[in-house]
């Protein structure tokens, strides 16, 4: 049985990847505490900047992890993404800093402009965990908890360049400019 599924894993991903993810398990080592940095090493060289269900079978098959640890890892920190990205990434910054000058409307605004999806919905929900993406895979809006740098705020980082007292009017050039293909 674990013979079948080691070889879905391994027949569902393209040759290239496989030896990529080779590679980031050869280059890390196969040790449990090296499972973060062969994730990272995995979706930083993804095109789509993420980790495929069939990638995270691959790993575990591949370093003996339990699946269910890996899967925990890749959801657990914000840094992976299980989910293709944008060609360009603008994360907004939900901490309480931010939040009291006026990250949420710039959040709103900026879903508005782009025109992804409703994130409105729930206040309390998990506000690191936001990734909302446009069909056309220009942009991924996400949301962070806190950037650590509350005396800037609001923050907006764009592509990891970081904004500091960002209200609409330059986070809308930002984007503009994106979209213009200035950046
Ligand atoms: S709350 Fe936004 S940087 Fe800390």
């Amino acid at each position: 049985m674990a013979n079948a599924t080691h070889d879905v894993a391994r027949e569902s991903l393209e040759d290239q990847e496989r030896l990529l993810i080779d590679q980031a398990i050869a280059k890390n080592g196969n040790q449990p505490g090296a499972l973060l940095g062969i994730l990272e090493t995995v979706q930083s060289a993804n095109a789509h900047k993420f980790l495929s269900m069939e990638a995270l079978r691959y790993i575990a098959e591949e370093t003996g992890v339990p699946p269910a640890r890996v899967y925990s890892a890749a959801t657990f920190f914000a840094l992976f993404n299980l989910e293709p990205q944008g060609d360009n990434v603008i994360c907004v910054c939900r901490g309480t800093a931010c939040h009291t000058r006026g990250s949420r409307d710039l959040l709103d605004k900026l879903c508005l402009d782009l025109g992804v999806g409703d994130h409105e919905a729930d206040e309390n929900s998990e506000a690191d965990k936001m990734a909302l993406t446009t069909p056309d895979r220009r942009f991924t809006i996400r949301t962070v908890a806190c950037f650590g740098q509350c005396a800037l705020a609001p923050v907006v980082e764009v592509n990891h360049h970081i904004l500091s007292h960002v209200n609409e009017r330059t986070l809308q050039r930002e984007v503009k400019s994106l979209t213009q293909g200035r950046k």
